[in-house]
């Protein structure tokens, strides 16, 4: 490979686990709970949090950053602040968990023998030593809830059972309240819950560029190309996924030899990850979308995120021309775009008043697909001969 075609200079960056500096649109979240967390602990009181939201909408990034500059505010009242994270997903019971919290204050147990209130006797012990506001995140707690732990109810029962400042963040991709006994569910209460609602387009855009200036060469990659890939994530308003999508294009770029990511490598990125279209489905289109389809492929093989209508129309017209077929009319011509927006093959929008819509097909690279679209109409027209 040469130096020229090296995209990714900092490739962990864009993986899942690495935690950024900055979290474009959660600053205001990552700014509310900071103070509140403050507030409490200064005045020596834990608070209590659970955090919802799908997959991909910064839970994960969101608490972690949150902790990591509580620590680093130094003390706050008596205490610094010490965070303890633990992913439950593959350790949903309460005595690998409190295995994982003894590890953080500095006591290593054998995985047998000790009951849960043992155990909760040496973690005394271990916050007696080394006094803190402990904070525990525990991440994807819906297994961990829907067993009906006991730990929820005693660590933020902390302070009364002798425990010290213990403040408890939950996790999870549900509403976990229902599953929670009364008691616990009394600790949070509506302040102490927060939802994330999933990324719109925009936000993705800030998201992918941020990322991108970590993780790529400068100049390698520009806005048009960062706003194809927020176009395919946004139905999910994942994170993760236009991470991924990134992550993946850039590699497609550095394979091809290219010096910068394009439209191209992300229709393959997103061929490769989440392929949506099969030849069984191009095999159930009608001439008049396989034709358009094709215009369309046509025209973004050239260059480009997405075409505007208007020379779409008129590069199809050529096409139909090419292949002998008739004329269609603009009304065709529109609710054929529609059926194929339906499909989920190309995307439609619908720039500010008066414009024309911008069409994109971000399924699987526009060379393919062309080549793919010819054989079908060369050999329709070959069966109708
Ligand atoms: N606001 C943001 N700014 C920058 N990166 C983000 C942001 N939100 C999420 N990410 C990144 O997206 C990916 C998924 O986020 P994550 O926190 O793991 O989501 P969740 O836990 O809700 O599934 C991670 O790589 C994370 O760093
Ligand atoms: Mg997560």
């Amino acid at each position: 490979m040469t130096p020229a075609s090296r995209l990714l200079i900092r490739e962990e960056t864009l993986d899942p686990s690495y935690l950024p500096p900055k979290l474009p649109h959660r600053e205001p979240e990552l700014t509310l709970l900071f103070r509140r967390y403050r507030e409490a602990l200064a005045r020596g009181v834990p608070f209590h949090l659970l955090l919802t939201g799908g997959v991909g909408s910064g839970k994960t990034a969101l608490v972690r950053r949150l902790a990591a500059d509580l620590e680093r505010a130094g003390r706050l009242g008596e205490f610094p602040a010490k965070a303890t994270y633990i992913n439950c997903w593959r350790r949903a019971s309460d005595r690998t968990v409190m295995l994982d919290l003894l590890r953080s204050v500095g006591v290593s147990l054998p995985d047998r023998g000790y009951s849960l209130s043992e155990m909760l006797d040496v973690l005394e012990q271990g916050v007696r030593r080394s006094p803190a506001h402990h904070l525990v995140l525990l991440d994807e707690a819906s297994a961990l809830v829907k067993q009906g732990t006991k730990l929820v109810y005693l660590l933020s029962r902390a302070r009364e059972v002798g425990l010290g400042s213990m403040s408890l963040v939950l996790v999870a991709a549900e509403d976990l309240l229902p599953f929670l006994d009364a008691p616990s569910r009394s600790s949070f209460g509506v302040t102490h819950r927060l939802a994330l609602a999933p990324y719109d387009r925009d936000a993705l855009v800030a998201i992918l560029a941020s990322r991108a200036e970590l993780a790529l060469r400068p100049g390698s990659f520009d806005r048009e190309v960062l706003g194809q890939i927020a176009r395919v994530a946004a139905p999910g308003g994942d994170a993760r996924f236009a991470l991924e999508l990134l992550a993946n294009a850039a590699r497609a770029a550095e394979d091809a030899g290219a010096d910068s990511l394009a439209a191209e490598h992300v229709r393959r990125a997103k061929g490769s990850i989440l392929p949506t279209v099969s030849e069984t489905q191009l095999e159930g289109l009608s001439t008049n979308q396989l034709g358009v389809l094709l215009a369309i492929s046509r025209s973004l093989k050239r260059r480009g995120t997405s075409v505007p209508s208007q020379k779409l129309r008129a590069s199809h017209a050529a096409l139909l021309e090419e292949l002998g077929g008739p004329k269609m009319s603009r009304t065709t011509f529109w609710r054929t775009l529609k059926e194929l927006e339906r499909d989920g093959l190309v995307t439609l929008d619908t720039g500010a008043s008066g414009e024309s819509s911008q069409v994109a097909m971000d399924e699987l690279p526009a060379s393919f697909l062309a080549t793919l679209l010819e054989e079908r109409l060369g050999r329709s027209r070959v069966r109708k001969a």
